[in-house]
């Protein structure tokens, strides 16, 4: 069976969640739910065959539905992140000569969309193909939700092909609005719970990111990473680079930024890649999207248990996030992500997992 259906309980507000596994036959499995249109597990084999979870979740409901609204803010485990990824400054944009305010975090800022985004949503799912490891998550969000303008309707499909992930995102609006979308997949391919991530390698195609203030929010312009402890151009070691004293890994913690993926936006280009020397697992993303925000879990505290029953600490996961550039709406000089009535908003990443 490519894809198999179990019930995951059931919301305080009464709706059922589902867990559907896909399999393609090749040794990789993906579990998602439908709450919040989230990756729950990923088993991937390594050198020797022997299989682990390589993301980050949680073993229960439960474990969703307290992080997903703990007013301390969430860490998004494996969510579908929208109907804003990221940041927008100010926590207000200003679309066709209207001022749209948004729920703002402690540093006045709009994060992931706000409390209550389309992570926490109970999405519906279809098997558009049932001969196929392929799961349609679909859900509509209402016009001002969050703030924001118009109706928007959201799909996202989930699709293993052999070991490799496709996700691909859809929407449509029935006003102008603005759209961001991503997966927040935490991944350790040393298998969740088994420690932290900074003997990863990591390469990731950018020869400038998004500098940040000390709220996070872009500057405005894209820097070189070229001499700067960012640069991830060639293979790197993650723990050589999460503690130096630069500014903006200092404001961040560690690394938390966007990189602009090098080449035509739009079209699917390879991203980054990941490796675990230990296990021999790797990991390589492409995607359409203009960036990617590479996070090292900075703000992991020990407070979140896993699905494994053991504790993520600071730096036990590393979020490759596809999407749009930060604060776009307010950044006349990024990648647009207006969302017009009549357009469709497209856009892809694919996961291929593998062993050196
Ligand atoms: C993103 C952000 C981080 C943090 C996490 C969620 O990756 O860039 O700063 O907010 O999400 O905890």
């Amino acid at each position: 069976m490519p894809v198999t259906t179990e019930p995951f309980g059931t919301t305080p507000a009464g709706e059922p969640v589902d867990r559907c596994v896909l399999d393609d036959g090749a040794g990789v499995t993906v579990a998602l739910l439908t709450y919040g249109a989230t990756v729950q597990a990923v088993h991937a084999p390594g050198r020797h065959g022997t299989t682990a979870n390589v993301a980050l979740g949680f073993a229960d409901l439960d474990g969703y539905l307290k992080d997903t609204t703990d007013p301390d803010g969430s860490a998004y485990l494996g969510a579908t992140v929208g109907r804003y990824a990221n940041r927008i400054g100010g926590a207000a944009f200003e679309l066709d000569g209207t001022r749209y305010e948004l729920p703002a975090d402690p540093d006045g800022n709009l994060l992931h969309g706000g409390p209550g985004a389309l992570h926490t949503k109970v999405w519906q799912a279809e098997l558009p193909d049932p001969d196929a490891a392929v799961v349609r998550l679909s859900t509509v969000s209402s016009d001002g939700e969050q703030g924001f303008p118009g109706t928007l309707t959201v799909a996202v499909t989930f699709r293993l092909t052999g070991t490799e992930l496709s996700i691909q995102f859809e929407a449509t609006t029935d006003a102008p609005t603005v759209v961001n979308l991503t997966n927040h997949t935490y991944w350790n391919l040393a298998g969740e719970g088994s420690g932290d991530v900074l003997d990863h390698i990591a390469q990731v195609a950018a020869e400038r990111y998004v500098p940040v203030d000390e709220a996070m929010i872009p500057l405005g312009e894209l820097a070189p990473v070229e001499g700067t402890p960012l640069d991830l151009r060639a293979d790197t070691v993650l723990g050589t680079r999460v503690r130096e004293g630069h500014e903006q890994l200092v404001r961040a913690r560690g690394l938390d930024f966007t990189y602009v993926i090098d080449g035509e936006p739009g079209t699917l280009r390879e991203a980054a890649a990941i490796a675990d020397p230990s296990s021999g697992r790797t990991l390589t993303l492409s995607t359409t999207e203009p960036g990617v925000q590479l996070y090292t879990g900075n703000f992991l505290d020990g407070s979140l248990v896993g699905t494994s029953g053991r504790m993520y600490r600071m730096g036990d996961g590393l979020a490759l996030e596809p999407q749009h550039l930060p604060d776009s709406p307010n950044q006349p000089a990024f990648p647009t992500t207006v969302l017009r009535p009549g357009e469709t908003l497209r856009s892809t990443s694919v996961y291929a997992f593998g062993v050196i």
